[in-house]
């Protein structure tokens, strides 16, 4: 296992920078009873840039919003973060039923007293949690005006019927939206001024095959070419318009690969895991087409793995 210190080396951030994240982590321990959310993810973020530009605006005290198209590593980027800055981490994710309540706390009864059941905003703010407000821009307005003083200067919760409660001084929010979807909702202004941005870039081919890689050790060099190439053709296919994001799915694409380990042909793997996420019959068949010129139909698993 991989330690702090050496992800941040592995990653070539700058040493100053990375002193400042180890002091940071001692100058703030965590209380015992939140210990469990400390978590190290399964998979960390790759990218030198963005990590280095995320790592100094959470250590200036910013809250950042990661902004980018599907499968641009958002939420692993938000997980890596907790974990290097040693925090525990809140999801407070943003839907139609998501209002000041649901993030605050609700009133309920125990032993005939009234009291609080703290939601997710204000545990963040008394541990010094890290809250990722995952896709922030579906918020609707009463959910976004708690979030207003919690993210500006004023760095407190208004809890009505309670007093006001300040920030732990290590509580961070990092917001994830995502954009170029139909439909995508634009955040409003005032929220967007609260936060540092972070345009997350589309996965490249290096970016790519060093992942497939560290998901499967095994991978033949011929198929991760052209696995990562069936996942760039998609890329270019959708930023051109011709077909929607929807096929854009990396976990798609690692699931059908692990498929192939139970020897489930890898073209009928990747129909499973991508072609079949599309349900417009022209847009699928580009898609099939598209990987009927990367994964041959006769592939088998020995193609795929080393000791197939
Ligand atoms: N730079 C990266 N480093 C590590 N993993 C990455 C990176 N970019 C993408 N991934 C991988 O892509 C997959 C999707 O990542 P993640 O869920 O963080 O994306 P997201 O941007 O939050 O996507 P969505 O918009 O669908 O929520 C994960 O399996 C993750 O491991
Ligand atoms: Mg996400």
């Amino acid at each position: 296992m991989i330690t702090v210190d050496e992800y941040l080396k592995e990653q070539e951030i700058d040493e100053e920078l990375t002193a400042s994240v180890i002091e940071f982590r001692k100058e703030y321990p965590v209380d015992a009873c939140v210990k469990d959310r400390v978590v190290m993810p399964d998979m960390l973020f790759y990218g030198k840039d963005i990590l280095q530009m995320a790592l100094a605006a959470l250590m200036q005290g910013e809250n950042l919003l990661l902004s980018g198209a599907k499968a641009t590593g958002k939420n692993i980027l938000c997980e890596t973060l907790a974990w290097v800055f040693g925090r525990p981490a809140y999801d407070i994710s943003f839907h139609v039923n998501t209002d000041s309540a649901s993030l605050i706390g609700t009133d309920t009864f125990v032993n005939n007293e009234v009291q609080l059941r703290k939601g997710p905003v204000y545990q963040c703010a008394q541990y010094g949690g890290f809250g990722v407000l995952d896709e922030i821009n579906m918020a609707k307005n009463d959910a976004a005006s708690v979030l207003h003083a919690v993210l500006d200067h004023r760095r407190r919760i208004d809890v009505p019927g309670y007093s006001k409660i300040a920030l732990h001084p290590a509580t961070r929010f990092i917001g994830t939206m995502n954009y170029g979807y139909a439909g995508t909702k634009e955040l409003n202004e005032a929220l967007v001024s609260r936060f540092m941005v972070v345009d997350m870039p589309p996965l490249d081919e290096e970016i790519l095959r060093f992942l497939l890689r560290k998901y499967f050790p095994d991978i033949k060099e011929k198929a991760l070419e052209q696995f990562a190439g069936f996942f760039l053709d998609l890329q270019t296919k959708a930023y051109n318009g011709e077909i929607s994001t929807k096929s854009l799915d990396l976990r798609g694409l690692v699931a059908a690969i692990r498929t192939v380990k139970s020897k489930l042909p890898p073209f009928f793997a990747i129909r499973m895991g991508i072609v079949n996420k599309s349900f417009d019959i022209f847009e699928k068949e580009i898609i099939e087409d598209v990987a009927l010129t990367r994964i041959p139909e006769e592939w088998t698993r020995a193609d795929v793995f080393e000791r197939g």
